[in-house]
């Protein structure tokens, strides 16, 4: 009889055989800034995340640090808010602020920026409104402008997370005029129109004010039309692809790892961060290892890289163990 169980008799021989790893390698941390100052509060539905002032986000960073993890992805909360928000492009702009004190106090820091508007407008949608609903041509220049300010002060990737059809395409051709030809996207190429985002909107005040994101986020339901985002952002230039949210879509993670040769990330997101947390507050299940088997099932469905609230508690389990 041929027994599976032979290879299963310890950990060593478990180990072995082992297909899939997490490793810190595998890890972008996401960090919250606000303007202002002596900013550091605890997100009630995310219990371990905050949102810092720069001049409080120094113990963060050094922890992050010497957790070795490899990269960080900025969110900006700015003081005031406008219809196109505008002050996504300033550059002296609460993130852009952020990128000049990363890059000068830890310079091998991998520093991403998210590139989007919901934080920044008053009305909490990702673009400029026009009949009740996002203009997708009318926003691409402002995502242009963003980059190119972000870049500018120092940012080593851009994220842009706003679900516009052209905005690889208008990135990439930004970038390389501007002398930028360099720095490489990591295209939200896949983000579903999810209720899993709703800590998040609280960390990040963005929820929007009226309607939805459905006319721009993808539908849950679709599978194949996540090929149709992910090659067209392949297509443009998109140098890393990437599945969101993550937990819900380890399908969709796996059919963009077998279609294309890009690598792969997922964001594990606030509602996934959020589930685990409460229900191992509550003593349900051990908060740890069930942390590190959600991530691991990503890693299995084909991501190289996961972006998660998680980072620095992965980053302590695989030390020390
Ligand atoms: C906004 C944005 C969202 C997230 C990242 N960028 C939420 C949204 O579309 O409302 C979600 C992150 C998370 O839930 O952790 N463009
Ligand atoms: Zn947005």
């Amino acid at each position: 009889m041929f027994r599976t169980r032979r290879l299963r008799k310890n950990e060593n021989i478990r180990r072995l055989v082992r297909e899939n790893k997490l490793s810190v390698d595998d890890l972008i941390y996401p960090l919250f800034i606000e303007e202002g100052e002596n900013i550091e509060k605890e997100i009630a539905s995310m219990p371990g995340i905050k949102r810092f002032s720069l001049d409080r986000i120094k113990s963060e960073l050094d922890e992050v640090a010497e957790l070795k993890i490899p990269a960080v992805l900025l969110f900006g909360i700015p003081a005031a808010k406008d219809d196109s928000g505008s002050e996504t492009w300033n550059d002296n702009g609460v993130i852009q602020q952020a990128i000049r004190y990363i890059k000068k106090n830890y310079p091998s820091l991998y520093v991403i920026t998210d590139v989007c508007f919901c934080e920044y407008t008053s009305h909490g949608h990702c673009g400029i409104i026009h009949d009740n609903d996002v203009d997708n041509d009318a926003t691409l220049p402002n995502i242009a402008k963003q980059v190119i300010s972000h870049v500018k002060a120092g940012a080593d990737m851009v994220a842009p997370s706003g679900m516009m059809d052209g905005t690889i395409q208008t990135i990439r051709e930004a970038l390389d005029e501007s002398g930028f030809y360099q720095i490489p996207i990591m295209s939200y190429a896949v983000k579903f129109s999810s209720a899993y985002y709703g800590p998040f909107r609280d960390a990040a005040d963005s929820a929007p004010t009226f309607g939805d994101r459905k006319t721009y986020q993808m539908d849950p339901a679709n599978r194949r039309e996540a090929m149709l985002e992910a090659g067209y952002d392949d297509l443009e230039g998109a140098d890393i692809l990437m599945v969101k949210p993550a937990l819900s879509y380890l399908d969709i993670i796996r059919d963009v790892r077998n279609e294309f040769d890009k690598p792969v990330a997922c964001y594990n997101v606030s509602g996934e961060y959020a589930m685990i947390k409460a229900a191992a507050e509550k003593g349900w299940i051990d908060g740890e290892k069930v942390m590190m088997e959600t991530l691991l099932s990503m890693k299995r469905a084909g991501a190289d890289i996961i972006i998660t609230y998680f980072a620095k508690e992965v980053a302590k389990v695989l030390k020390n163990s």
